[in-house]
C-alpha cells in the first residue's frame, strides 16, 4: 500500500490498524544528539487518546509509548526512531453484525474496490486510531520547533452552528471541546450531547495558528507551504476542507480589500504586512506574519441512527451501527492537526537549513572569492583606461591633474580608514595602482 510515509527530510512512516496488536511510527532523517523529551510525547498522546470525556468514544486506551529504537538516554542516535503503542481495548465483536455492510461515509466500499480485501474491524487503516502515530511524530517535530521559538496551536473554532466568539488561549485545554471561548464551550457540549442522544453525529471547524516561523520558509511551485499544509491536514480522516487566511471569502473580495499592504514595523524596523488576509504565506513562502488556517471536519460517519446501505453481495439493507464512536471528532482532531502542521513546518525548515549550509561550503566560498577577484580585475582595467586619459591631460595642464591625483589618494586613505582596513596595506595598494600606467 503506497502513501504510508510523509516528509522529505523528517521522514515519517506510520503502520498498524484499529484492531491490530499495535500501531506505530518510524521516523528517519533526524540528526544524532537531539534532546527528545519522552514525557512531552506522552502528554500529546494523552490529549488525543479516546475516552477522555463523555463526548468522545468510550474506547479505553492507555496509549503508552514503547521506544524500540533511535532514542538513547533521551537523545536521538541518528538511526531510525521506532515507537510502538499497544492497542489494548479492541472489540471486533462490535463490527461482527455489519462486517458485510458498507458503512455510509466510511471507506469500506472504496477499500474493497481498490484492494479486493478490507479489514472491517473499526475501519482498519483509515481508523482515527492511525493518528496515534502522527501525534507521536508530531510531538517530536514540535520539540524541534519549540527549540527554534515556533509555536503551533490548534483549537475548535466551530461545532455545528456554534462558533467561538472569544479567543482566550488559556481556556482551550480547560474544556472538553478544546475551544478558546468558555461560554461557547458549554453550548457546543450541549449540542454534541443532544446530537449523540439522537443517535447522530456533528461536524465542525478546527483552526490552526503558527507563531514565530519568520519569513522565507516554503517553496514557490509544487511544494508551496500552503499546498503541503493542505495535503497534510486533508490526509487526516474526516477532514473535508482546508482554507488559509480569509480562505474562500477571497472570492467575494476586491484586490484593494484582499491585498495585505506592507509597512515598516517601527519597533523592529522589519517589513511586515498591515493585514493578514493571506494567512502568513505568499507565493508559497512564509512572510513572517502568523500562519492561520482552518479545516472542516465532517460529522462522524458511524452513527446509530438507521441508515440505508448495500451488502458486499449486493443486497439493499437498512441497518444500525453499534459500538463506540466519537459523536464529534473536532476535540480529538485538535492534537492531530497540530502534529501534522508541525511535521510540515519542521520538514520545510530542515530543507531550508540544508540549502543554507550547502551555500556555506568552502567550495562555494572559493567561488565567491573568484568572482570578487574578477570584479576587482575589471575595475582595475576601467581604472587603467581612465588613468591613461588623465595622463594625457597631465601633459597639457600638469598642475591641475597633479592636485586631482593627490585628492584621489586622500579619499582612498580616508575611505580605507572608514572601512577599517589596514593603513599600510591600503597605501601600498594605492602606490601599486598608481604605478600602472
Ligand atoms: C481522531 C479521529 C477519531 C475518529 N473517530 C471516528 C469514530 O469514532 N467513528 C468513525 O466512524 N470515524 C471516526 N473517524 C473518522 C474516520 O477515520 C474517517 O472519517 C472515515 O474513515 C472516512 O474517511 P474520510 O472522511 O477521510 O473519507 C475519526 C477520525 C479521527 C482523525
Amino acid at each position: 500500500m503506497a502513501g504510508n510515509s510523509f516528509g522529505q527530510i523528517f521522514k515519517v512512516l506510520t503502520f498498524g490498524e484499529s484492531h491490530s496488536p499495535y500501531v506505530g511510527v518510524v521516523i528517519d532523517g533526524l540528526k544524532p544528539n537531539l534532546e527528545i523529551n519522552l514525557d512531552e510525547i506522552q502528554k500529546e498522546l494523552d490529549r488525543r487518546k479516546p475516552g477522555q470525556s463523555e463526548i468522545t468514544t468510550q474506547r479505553k486506551e492507555s496509549d503508552k509509548i514503547q521506544i524500540i529504537s533511535g532514542i538513547f538516554e533521551g537523545k536521538t542516535t541518528g538511526t531510525p526512531i521506532c515507537i510502538l503503542i499497544k492497542n489494548e481495548d479492541t472489540k471486533p465483536s462490535d463490527y461482527e453484525n455489519i462486517k458485510n455492510i458498507f458503512r455510509p461515509g466510511h471507506g469500506g466500499y472504496t477499500f474493497l474496490k481498490k484492494y479486493g480485501i478490507y479489514d472491517y474491524r473499526g475501519g482498519g487503516r483509515i481508523s482515527g486510531r492511525e493518528t496515534v502515530s502522527r501525534v507521536v511524530a508530531g510531538a517530536i517535530a514540535k520539540q524541534l520547533l519549540n527549540a527554534r521559538g515556533i509555536k503551533v496551536l490548534a483549537y475548535t473554532k466551530k461545532i455545528g452552528n456554534i462558533e467561538a466568539a472569544e479567543f482566550n488561549e488559556s481556556e482551550i485545554e480547560k474544556n472538553v471541546v478544546r475551544t478558546p471561548d468558555s461560554e461557547a464551550a458549554k453550548k457546543m457540549i450541549e449540542l454534541i450531547n443532544q446530537t449523540k442522544n439522537e443517535g447522530d453525529s456533528i461536524g465542525g471547524i478546527v483552526e490552526v495558528k503558527v507563531a514565530g516561523l519568520g519569513a522565507g520558509y516554503g517553496e514557490p511551485v509544487f511544494d508551496k507551504l500552503e499546498a503541503d499544509l493542505a495535503k497534510a491536514l486533508m490526509s487526516i480522516g474526516s477532514v473535508r476542507g482546508f482554507e488559509i487566511g480569509v480562505g474562500f471569502k477571497c472570492a467575494e473580495m476586491k484586490g484593494s480589500e484582499c491585498n495585505d499592504e506592507f509597512r515598516i514595523n517601527p519597533k523592529t524596523n522589519e517589513i511586515e504586512t498591515i493585514t493578514n488576509n493571506s494567512g502568513g504565506i505568499q507565493g508559497g513562502i512564509s512572510n513572517g506574519a502568523e500562519i492561520i488556517f482552518r479545516i472542516a471536519v465532517k460529522p462522524t460517519s458511524s452513527i446509530s441512527k438507521t441508515q440505508k446501505s448495500v451488502t458486499i453481495d449486493g443486497k439493499e439493507v437498512e441497518f444500525n451501527i453499534k459500538g463506540r464512536h466519537d459523536p464529534c471528532i473536532c476535540p480529538r482532531i485538535v492534537p492531530v492537526a497540530e502534529a501534522m502542521t508541525a511535521l510540515v513546518l519542521i520538514d520545510h525548515i530542515l530543507m531550508q537549513e540544508q540549502i543554507k549550509s550547502s551555500v556555506n561550503t568552502d567550495e562555494m566560498k572559493f567561488k565567491e572569492l573568484e568572482l570578487i577577484d574578477l570584479q576587482m580585475l575589471l575595475l582595475m582595467k576601467k581604472r587603467l583606461d581612465l588613468i591613461r586619459e588623465v595622463s594625457d591631460s597631465i601633459q597639457e595642464e600638469s598642475n591641475y591633474s597633479y592636485v586631482s591625483i593627490n585628492q584621489l589618494k586622500d579619499s582612498w586613505i580616508q575611505n580605507s580608514k572608514e572601512l577599517g582596513l589596514d593603513d599600510d596595506l591600503s597605501e601600498n595598494i594605492f602606490k601599486l595602482l598608481s604605478k600602472i600606467r
